[in-house]
């Protein structure tokens, strides 16, 4: 299992410092969630807090969108060069092109599927993607509890990802903690995204070894 804790639970007074910790703590990417308060009821960060995280990170950038208009956003950050851009299917006309665009970048291309999208909705794009964000909790904050029928969501976005592109990771983001992430793991979840499960640990290698099952 990757960890890749979601810095939105950090300590925005000391964000290089949180940043640095969970780099050295050995996290596999560092999660950004970006929210535009229109695709979702709340309002994160934008190019120059974002740039100043990939400053201090040592693992490469994993950037979730939350946003309205995802073109404009993916120009605005492909300059920082993150691993991954991911956007909502919930949100996006023209999915394929933007995937296209995305990977043009030099960007690897995700799509994020909220806790009512069916996995089938992206069985067609599946083979142009590098990740499937499964959200397992309604996007726009930090520290909700996990949505537990999206286990079986994960189950049958496997089956589809086995046949089509086995290539392609599988990521959650919403409520994990010690306690779900062996369910998950078994379930078909490549990588984790975890924000106060493991920012509220004064031990960030603790907490991120004990998602590593
Ligand atoms: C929610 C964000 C998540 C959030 C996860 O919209 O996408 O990345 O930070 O936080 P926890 O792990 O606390 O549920
Ligand atoms: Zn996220």
């Amino acid at each position: 299992m990757l960890v890749a804790p979601s810095v939105l639970s950090a300590d925005f007074g000391n964000l290089e410092r949180d940043v640095k910790a969970i780099c050295l703590a050995g996290c596999d990417l560092v999660h950004v969630d970006v929210m535009d308060g229109h695709f979702v009821p709340n309002l994160t960060i934008g190019p120059v807090v974002v740039s100043a995280i990939a400053k201090a990170a040592t693992k490469p950038l994993d950037i979730h969108l939350m946003v309205q208009n995802n073109t404009f956003f993916v120009e605005l950050f492909a300059p920082l060069k993150p691993e991954f851009i991911s956007f909502h299917i919930e949100e996006e006309k023209h999915p394929h092109r933007l995937i296209q665009k995305i990977r043009s970048l030099g960007i690897r291309p995700a799509i994020v599927l909220n806790p009512h999208t069916p996995p089938e909705s992206i069985e067609f794009l599946l083979s142009d993607l590098d990740m499937v964000l499964v959200m397992s909790v309604n996007p726009g904050f930090g520290g909700q509890s996990f949505i537990p029928n999206v286990v079986e969501k994960i189950k049958r976005l496997k089956a589809l990802r086995d046949r089509i592109n086995p290539a392609c990771l599988i990521e959650i983001d919403g409520g994990v903690t010690n306690a779900n992430i062996v369910m998950l793991r078994d379930a078909g979840v490549d990588i984790c995204v975890a924000g106060s499960y493991v920012f509220k640990h004064t031990n960030y290698q603790e907490a991120i070894d004990s998602l590593r099952v």
